[in-house]
């Protein structure tokens, strides 16, 4: 037994960063960043925590599912920006929500998600749980040097939940990493023992055109691989739910994929890329627009920092 989408929430902060106000205070155009990217917009925490979007995200997805904190057997989240080093986003979250089952985050940027469902996958086959809240949250906009125009452009702020139940909605998931650090990497902070030397800003730093190449194999090999694990066809996939870092990266998928544009599910124009955070938002976009329909399948794949890809074939299980 594995597990079923039960419901979908998402959360976005309310201040918005176009291209054009983006160019007042970085050295770019409005131009450079559509034609390379696709984005021409981002949602950035101004006034909100990462703990508010993140609980906004879970108590939409829990009213959508009929789920009440007490129901909760297990809290994950998905992060690499939370408000606190410890304690864990899920562990803040908890908090918020009212819930006091136990809570923890998965660290794996971009795909943390798919990680964090793989995670909640061997729950439910244990067992150990009927009802899992998984989270996806990200302020990438706190980990940006704002001096670096190749990185800072790239990114938003954001937060999607699912609420999960034992079920065979989950067709195929499989989860990579590759170490390769001086890639995509935020240096830590170290504290300020008298005599030790202090340790870098922490910002992201990133080699683009590394992160490119690893990521347009990435997305065909995981997506043809999930598609074949779970017995399928590419002409079988109803949606394709691709990690929204480039819009380039989105178009050569298409090109090399057997499955029509038309049914890749797209958002990054006016989010960018929210890390960990776009999927489950695409998701819950997705089901609201009432694109999504019972029986469904749909494809997801993303990768980022590690280097980490993951990819999943999921039945649509919801009316
Ligand atoms: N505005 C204007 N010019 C810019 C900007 C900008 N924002 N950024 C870079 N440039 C300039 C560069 O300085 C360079 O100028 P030069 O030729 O005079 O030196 C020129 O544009 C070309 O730069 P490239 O780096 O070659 O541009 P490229 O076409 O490779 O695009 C980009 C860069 C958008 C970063 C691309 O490589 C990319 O999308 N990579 C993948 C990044 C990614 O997906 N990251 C997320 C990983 S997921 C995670 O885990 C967080």
């Amino acid at each position: 037994m594995s597990f079923s989408i039960l419901s979908t929430g998402r959360a976005l902060p309310k201040t918005v960063l176009t291209n054009e106000e983006l160019c007042s205070f970085v050295d770019t155009t409005d131009e450079w960043i559509r034609s390379r990217t696709g984005i021409g917009q981002r949602h950035i925490c101004m006034e909100e925590s990462l703990t508010d979007l993140a609980a906004e995200a879970a108590r939409r997805a829990m009213a959508s599912a009929g789920v009440g904190a007490g129901d909760l057997d297990l809290i994950l989240c998905a992060t690499i920006s939370s408000d606190y080093i410890t304690p864990s986003h899920a562990g803040t979250v908890q908090e918020a929500i009212g819930a006091s089952c136990p809570a923890f985050d998965v660290s794996a940027a971009c795909p943390g998600f798919l990680f964090a469902l793989d995670v909640a996958d061997g729950y439910f086959a244990r067992g150990r749980a009927k009802r899992i809240l998984v989270i996806a949250a990200e302020a990438m906009s706190r980990l940006m040097d704002w001096r670096d125009r190749s990185t800072c452009v790239l990114f938003g702020d954001g937060a999607g939940a699912v609420v999960l139940g034992p079920g065979e909605g989950l067709r195929s998931l499989s989860i990579r990493t590759q170490g390769r650090t001086n890639v995509l990497y935020v240096p830590a902070a170290r504290g300020n023992l008298p005599g030790r030397a202090q340790g870098p800003e922490s910002y992201a730093v990133m080699d683009g055109q590394e992160v490119f190449k690893f990521a347009v194999t990435a997305m065909c090999r995981g997506l043809r691989g999930s598609i074949r694990d779970a017995g399928l066809s590419e002409a079988d996939i109803d949606w394709v739910l691709p990690h929204q870092a480039n819009m380039r990266i989105i178009e050569f998928a298409m090109s090399k994929m057997k499955i029509p544009p038309e049914r890749f599910l797209i958002n990054i124009e006016r989010l960018a890329n929210t890390s960990a955070a776009c999927i489950p938002i695409l998701l819950d976009e997705s089901r609201e627009q009432g694109k999504l329909k019972k029986g469904d399948l749909l494809a997801m794949c993303a990768f980022g920092a590690g280097l980490t890809s993951a990819s999943a074939v999921i039945r649509w299980e919801i009316d």
